[in-house]
């Protein structure tokens, strides 16, 4: 299984005090949610005995490393990729 998806997320023009989005709320992903998803991945590792992929805000090793330590079998990346484009092997590199 995989952990996790966007979180709701609103944000307000400030200029004219209206929603950004036109539906008021949708998904926020990318680096700003990668402790919640860590929170999230590791809680679900301890519970259930399945394979997990870790997602939510990788950018790079070093996150996506975050994740195995808290138990993810394997990460997905979406967010970094549509960001910076570039050969999965060269983003996610983890050694040590
Ligand atoms: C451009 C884009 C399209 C996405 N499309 C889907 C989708 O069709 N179905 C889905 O369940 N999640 C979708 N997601 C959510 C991602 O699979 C992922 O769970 C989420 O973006 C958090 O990871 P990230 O921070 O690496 O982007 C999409 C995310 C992005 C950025």
């Amino acid at each position: 299984m995989s952990a996790v998806n966007t979180y709701i997320g609103r944000k307000i023009h400030r200029a004219s005090g209206r929603s950004v989005l036109p539906l008021g709320t949708g998904g926020l992903s990318g680096p700003a949610i990668q402790p919640l998803a860590l929170a999230a991945v590791a809680a679900v590792c301890d519970a259930v005995h399945i394979p997990v992929i870790g997602v939510g805000g990788i950018v790079d090793a070093a996150s996506a490393r975050d994740f195995l330590i808290v138990g993810a079998s394997a990460v997905q990346v979406g967010t970094g990729d549509v960001r910076h484009p570039r050969p999965p092997c060269r983003c996610l590199t983890v050694s040590g």
